[in-house]
């Protein structure tokens, strides 16, 4: 005999954070960006709020968890920084957006393993407001946090995971986009016309309205030294190319993605491609030299991976982690699409890892 198992709301997702936006929509609609906030950061039961969400087990993957090469990659950069910096006894690494720690234990290991001045001077500092991780290292915190004289801020995939305001290009202006509650499921309705300078004349695109205030705020934090940014993203005229119709908001549930943010609430993450004009622009304002933005693959071939690899020839089951791994960071279709910018102030030096602009 059929009896009633439908789910009810929880077939959409977490159904307490379901409850909790309804509840906030209080009968209308809010912005697609407050919808993207609260399903990824509301205190509670946002996506972010739980550990485990990257790696293998969890819905995406990102360079540090994939294996600690490309931490030993950015371990070498800061080196280098600190060494140019005239190897200050103090230089802070500061990383926004730290997740569980992945990229903050593998640079600190690999410092460790150098047994150099540089291990002794490095004091990392985490910010992260969501869920963080527990390395006794590492210096854990949330905003707001005091410059440091000499260091270097490093941020893996945090502009790509801000809320953004979603619109519509139509013959009037740019539409924004609402979202409210039908009763049984989220739908999207159209809101008021907004200007926007030079915003696509067709299709849906996004606007990231909090990268360019936490990049210049990042770039606050060092006095003297660098900013080092991965991101998925392009300068502006190619992230509102005519030919993108459809924006680049994305939805990674256990490794699948997909377009329909209204599905799998709190349980996937979303994102959307970073503005990577603004990035600059934020730290030129702020006094720095700016280099990039390079594809990821051609900046860690640039400062050495392949030699990594190379390395363990002796060890053949770590050899083939690492070319797997390096193969994976450096896969133009995936993770080695990633952009990278660097920014420079305070010291004169090419910074490694630019000599190949993005194509
Ligand atoms: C896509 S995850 C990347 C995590 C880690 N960097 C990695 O590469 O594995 C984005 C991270 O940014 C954090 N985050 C979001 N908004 C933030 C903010 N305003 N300040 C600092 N961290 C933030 C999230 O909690 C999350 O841990």
């Amino acid at each position: 005999m059929g009896i009633d198992i439908d789910p009810g709301v929880a077939a959409l997702g977490n159904p307490r954070l379901i409850e909790r936006i309804v509840a906030e929509m209080d009968g209308g609609a809010i912005p697609f960006e407050r919808f993207m906030e609260l399903a990824l950061y509301e205190p509670e039961y946002g996506y972010y709020r739980r550990r485990g969400r990257i790696g293998k087990e969890g819905d995406f993957v990102t360079s540090p968890s994939i294996h600690p090469m490309f931490g030993w990659a950015v371990a070498g950069w800061c080196r280098w920084v600190w060494q140019n910096l005239g190897e200050p006894a103090e230089f802070a690494i500061i990383e926004p957006g730290a997740g569980q720690g992945q990229l903050a234990a593998a640079i600190l290991d690999w410092a460790e393993g150098r047994s150099d001045g540089f291990r002794d001077a490095v004091r990392y500092i985490a910010i992260e407001p969501n869920a963080p991780g527990d390395d006794g290292r590492i210096e854990w915190t949330t905003p707001p946090i005091s410059a440091v004289e000499a260091g270097v801020v490093v941020a893996n995939e945090l502009f790509d995971a801000f809320p953004v305001r979603l619109f519509e290009a139509s013959p009037r202006g740019s539409v924004e986009i609402y979202v409210r509650w039908d009763g049984q499921r989220f739908e999207e309705v159209r809101g008021g016309i907004t200007a926007i300078d030079d915003a696509p004349a067709d299709g849906r695109f996004e606007v990231n309205q909090y990268a360019y205030p936490a990049m210049s705020s990042l770039c606050g934090l060092v006095e003297r030294g660098a900013v080092l940014v991965f991101d998925y993203g392009y300068p502006q005229e190619e992230l509102w190319a005519d030919w993108r119709r459809n924006g680049t908001l994305m939805a990674f549930y256990r490794h699948t993605a997909h377009e329909d943010p209204y599905i799998h609430v709190g349980e996937q993450d979303l994102t959307s491609h970073v503005n990577f004009s603004e990035l600059a622009t934020a730290a030129e304002e702020a006094g720095y030299a700016v280099s990039g933005p390079v594809r990821q693959s051609a900046f860690l071939a640039s400062v050495g991976m392949p030699g990594l690899v190379e390395a363990a020839r002796a060890d053949m089951a770590e050899y083939f982690a690492r070319r797997r791994a390096a193969e994976q960071l450096m896969d133009p279709g995936g993770l080695g699409r990633i952009n990278v910018l660097g920014a420079r102030r305070g010291f004169d030096g090419k910074l490694p890892g630019f000599e190949e602009e993005a194509e």
